[in-house]
């Protein structure tokens, strides 16, 4: 059982790596966490929640994988921290039905500066990879709070919309009549992890695909607004954990590959200010949004570089002109938020 649920995750070439999840006692921390645990990568994973914590950890460590595992409560966060490669944070407020992700920013975005400010302090060399939502806000909240303690990196620092891509995949694969296993599909997505804002490429998909006009719209619907299928099945318990869980665990397992040696794409939003590529990417979209979920190429230093757009079709062009505006506002928002707190 745990060899063939490890092995959704690298585990060919083994190295020591230090993985801290923050919110770790949450709907989506403890799957997550559960997940790190069986990656062999993975030697020394710390926990850190408002309570719990240390029970997760001791759950975890019966289980027997290389991963020393360890619970922390938030008096304790330089502990947990010290030495941590990875960072994952899905600490914060998930949304109930008839939210939106930006209405979770009120309390979110607190969470998520403070527990930055601490990575800033005890690991500052760490990669981040914010989870919480809104991540078109928490992740410039983020930026901007390393930039003020003088530690920012933006090839270090993620905002994990790999959620979107496993969507895409799934529900292409599903209206083709394929089996989702695999993934059968890659689908390119771009832009940033809120309804509108986000945008799958069908056009760019692997293998190619052709598919009628109102199916192709139907899927990017769907798609940009998978989050919400969920909000409403759970009915007021919260939002996607579990698919979340294994998204979460399959980027950073993703990082950990690329500093391990191995060069891997894979998307995710990032700072095209401050990476190789980034400039290239907003001359395409004719705007100069400073944050942009994009393929990214991953290696010993975190980015190593992001993949041009290339060709779309006039529907994704007006998705995209439909898009920038409100990605626009919401990294505003969080930029201003960083500065006047
Ligand atoms: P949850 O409420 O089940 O868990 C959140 C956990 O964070 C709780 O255990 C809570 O105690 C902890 N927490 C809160 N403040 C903290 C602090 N200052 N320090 C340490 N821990 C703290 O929520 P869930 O469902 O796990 O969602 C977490 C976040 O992930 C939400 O913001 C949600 O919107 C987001 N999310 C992001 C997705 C993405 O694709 N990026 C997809 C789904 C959810």
């Amino acid at each position: 059982m745990i060899p063939t649920v490890a092995r959704a995750f690298s585990n060919t070439a083994r190295s020591n790596r230090h993985v801290a999840v923050l919110g770790a006692n949450g709907g989506i921390g403890q799957p997550l966490s559960l997940l790190c645990k069986l990656n062999n990568n993975v030697t020394k994973l710390s926990l850190l929640d408002l309570k719990g914590a240390p029970g997760v950890a001791a759950d975890l460590s019966h289980i027997p994988t290389s991963a020393q595992v360890k619970g922390y409560n938030p008096e304790n966060i330089g502990e947990c921290l010290k030495g941590a490669e990875v960072v994952i944070i899905p600490a914060g407020v998930p949304r109930k039905p008839g939210m939106t992700r930006d209405d979770l920013f009120n309390t979110n975005a607190s969470i998520v500066r403070d527990l930055v400010k601490a990575v800033a302090e005890h690991a500052p060399k760490a990669s981040i990879q914010v989870v919480s939502n809104p991540v078109n806000s928490t992740v410039p909240i983020a930026a901007e709070v390393l930039k003020k303690a003088g530690v920012f990196d933006a090839n270090k620092l993620f905002g994990v919309t790999t959620l979107d891509v496993t969507r895409a995949s799934t529900f292409i694969a599903e209206s083709s009549g394929k089996p989702t296993e695999g993934p059968n599909y890659t689908v390119p997505v771009y832009g940033g992890h809120s309804g509108k804002t986000i945008l799958p490429l069908i056009s760019q998909a692997q293998p190619k695909t052709e598919l009628q006009k109102e199916v192709h719209e139907a899927l990017v619907n769907r798609i940009q607004f998978g989050g919400d299928e969920v909000v409403k099945a759970k009915d007021g318990a919260g939002s996607a954990t579990l698919s979340m869980a294994f998204a979460a665990a399959k980027f950073a397992d993703e990082f950990i590959q690329g500093l391990n040696g191995k060069s891997v794409t894979v998307p995710s939003f990032v700072n095209l200010n401050h990476v190789a590529g980034g400039k290239e990417i907003q001359k395409e979209i004719g705007a100069e949004l400073e944050y942009f979920s994009v393929p990214v190429t991953l290696g010993p230093n975190g980015v190593e570089k992001v993949s041009s757009i290339g060709q779309i079709s006039d529907y994704e062009k007006q998705l995209f002109a439909e898009a920038l505006g409100e990605l626009q506002k919401n990294i505003e928002k969080g930029v201003a938020f960083a500065n006047a707190n």
